[in-house]
């Protein structure tokens, strides 16, 4: 077995594909969010350190071979507010954190994500200091822009940067990035328009301020049962997205409501349920353990997580670039 590290671990998408490779285990996980850390809990084996990662030596985290982690993207996406590096909170610092964290341990390989847009922030300068810090610490790396709608066969039109690192130029070179793969699952594998849910996700006339039923009603037209379309409540307007994908899921979804996608179901207008944001992130939902917590929080982690198909084929990709080049697993080796 390899072993993993998982920083801004989540509710651990990241290493739920790792898992499914069949060859990897989370040792360590550090999230400094108690919900989504409990989310983490409920589905592996281990305690995560709620600690922030500034407060997290690299002697605290146990050698392992490959250490992943989706930095914080709000300071890098459209969504936030673009200071990348410089934002306030120290937000866009956050992936030196964990670079310093890797530099220490030197894991044989490591795996990053973030939004689409680090790539072209500040004219592509945030992308490039992140990669020659990366090539500084002499880690061999390749990145490469993947949708979950391509590459995972989730209908998610989700674009994420993906990084991978390598110690070993050898297996840098022998890694190949997943080839694009045929959409055949649908929003209807991920929602239920046939059957029920609690009354809360419903829209019901004079249940929200504002009337904003009497809006959806006239614009939720549609009732193509085939390929059913997906709206979304843009504060003034009613988004409709028919491409048969969900739109990205995002973090901010949930807090005041305004960005959960809409469906019309054969019992009425909707939102998407907190499960079902889970399943549009290729969680199995009758084996990921969504705890009680509120709407608002799941949508939260869901939206913040990851495709988790689109990381087994890369995680099953960088396995094999590290057995190309005869890499044996820590815990394989001779004592
Ligand atoms: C984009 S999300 C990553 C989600 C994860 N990949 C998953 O599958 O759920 C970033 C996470 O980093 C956590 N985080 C942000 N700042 C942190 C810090 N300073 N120390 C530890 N965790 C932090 C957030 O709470 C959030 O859960």
């Amino acid at each position: 077995m390899l072993t993993i590290a998982s920083f801004f671990a989540g509710v651990g998408g990241i290493d739920l594909g790792f898992q499914q490779t069949g060859r990897c285990r989370t040792v360590y996980a550090n999230e400094f969010d108690s919900y989504p850390a409990a989310t983490f809990q409920e589905n592996f084996p281990i305690k995560v350190d709620l600690r922030d990662i500034n407060k997290v030596k690299s002697a605290d985290v146990p050698i392992t071979d490959i250490i992943v982690g989706g930095f914080p993207c709000q300071a890098f996406s459209i969504a936030g507010l673009r200071q990348g590096f410089q934002d306030e909170k120290g937000r866009g610092e956050l992936f030196f954190q964990l670079a310093r964290i890797v530099n220490a341990n030197r894991p044989e390989a490591a795996l990053f994500e973030n939004v689409k847009n680090l790539v072209s922030h500040d004219d592509g300068r945030t992308f490039r200091i992140i990669c020659e810090e990366l090539q500084n610490m002499g880690y061999h790396i390749e990145y490469k822009v993947l949708n979950a709608m391509k590459y995972g066969n989730v209908a998610q039109n989700r674009e994420r940067i993906y990084i991978v690192a390598f110690q070993n130029e050898a297996a840098r070179q022998a890694f190949q990035w997943p080839e694009e793969i045929p959409l055949t699952n649908t929003v209807r594998d991920i929602i239920d328009f046939e059957g029920n849910v609690p009354d809360r996700y419903y829209y019901t006339e004079g249940r929200f301020a504002g009337d904003i039923y009497e809006q959806l009603k006239e614009a939720m037209e549609d009732d193509d049962i085939e390929n059913p379309a997906i709206y979304q409540w843009r504060r003034k307007y009613v988004r409709k997205n028919q491409s048969g994908v969900i739109p990205t899921l995002t973090a901010n979804q949930g807090g005041g409501g305004h960005n959960v996608c809409l469906i019309k179901t054969r019992h009425g207008i909707r939102k998407m349920t907190p499960r079902e944001c889970f399943t549009a992130q290729g969680f199995d939902r009758d084996n990921f353990v969504l705890p009680e917590q509120s709407d608002t929080r799941l949508y939260k982690e869901a939206g913040n997580s990851v495709c988790v198909p689109v990381i087994r084929r890369i995680a099953e990709a960088m396995l094999q670039a590290l057995d190309n080049t005869g890499y044996v697993a820590l815990e394989d080796r001779p004592r």
